[in-house]
């Protein structure tokens, strides 16, 4: 039923223009939506945030989200949106609808300031500029939920992971959204087996996944590595990275020294 509510929607948003009586009506319904305990597909689609229906993100966000609905989460979203003179803030105000008692951070790279109201809070930055940011963070975080969804330039993509990972809260998640641009020479990433691939987003992340095995290691680890990774999950273009800092043990004694020599033997 509500999938079919959502689907309903996304037709009638169908090059509908922000700021129409229809636009004005749907996000009024959406706040009695949320109110009423609606999913985030429905309140992407009233939104009209593309994380439903052009993208797929909402439901793999509900899977993770649920369980936090009614805590005061602290979620920061990098790119707020709107073009062509809009403010955008679409999933901002989805944020807001979902988490009754959340706080909503956006940055974005232009000035979207005016929309910040009550429990949602807009600044300008780009994400790339790391002292503003990283000063952001530490007032507004650490962060329940950080979301990626700025420029999508792949070297954008890691540095801000980079910038913003230490202020992911102990069991908090971060989200890279739209990594096809790993894929895409114009975004700084490239086809599969070419340079550019290299370079990407997803090899970066590909290479980051080893964290989740650390304590197995008999070698020190690559400097890149992070304990306390403890799952990253790819999507259709989409990449999640979980945070736990529990300390995570093997279950071999791997300081015992002839245990060692034996697992290091390539003939077991
Ligand atoms: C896809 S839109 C965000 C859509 C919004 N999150 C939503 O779902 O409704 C991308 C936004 O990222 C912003 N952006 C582009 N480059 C940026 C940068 N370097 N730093 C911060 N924001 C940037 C753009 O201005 C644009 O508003």
């Amino acid at each position: 039923m509500a999938g079919r509510l959502s689907r309903l929607v996304l037709n009638l948003r169908r090059n509908l223009p922000p700021g129409t009586a229809l636009d004005r009506y749907l996000q009024r319904f959406a706040k009695v939506a949320g109110w009423l305990g609606a999913e985030l597909d429905l309140l992407a689609a009233l939104y009209g945030t593309d994380k439903f229906g052009e993208h797929d993100y909402t439901p793999v966000y509900e899977e993770l989200m649920r369980a936090s609905r009614r805590k005061p989460v602290r979620l920061l979203e990098v790119g707020v949106g709107g073009y062509e003179g809009a403010l955008g803030g679409e999933s901002l105000r989805m944020w807001e609808s979902y988490f009754r008692h959340g706080h909503i951070t956006g940055i974005d790279v232009f000035d979207k300031t005016a929309l910040s109201r009550g429990r949602v809070q807009v600044f300008q930055c780009s994400q790339v500029d790391r002292p503003k940011l990283t000063s952001l963070a530490q007032e507004q975080g650490p962060f329940d939920f950080i979301l990626d969804d700025g420029s999508h330039l792949n070297a954008h993509q890691i540095e801000t992971f980079g910038i913003l990972w230490p202020h992911v809260k102990d069991g908090g998640t971060y989200i890279v959204e739209d990594v096809q641009t790993s894929y895409w020479p114009a975004y700084g990433g490239g086809p599969l087996g070419t340079p550019g691939y290299e370079l990407s987003c997803m090899q970066w992340f590909k290479q980051l996944v080893d964290s989740v095995n650390l304590p197995e290691f008999l070698a020190p680890a690559p400097g890149r590595l992070d304990a306390g990774i403890s799952s990253i999950a790819f999507h259709h273009n989409l990449i999640v990275v979980k945070k736990d800092l529990a300390a995570r043990y093997s279950n071999m004694q791997l300081d015992d020294p002839e245990l060692r020599r034996t697992l290091m033997r390539a003939d077991g």
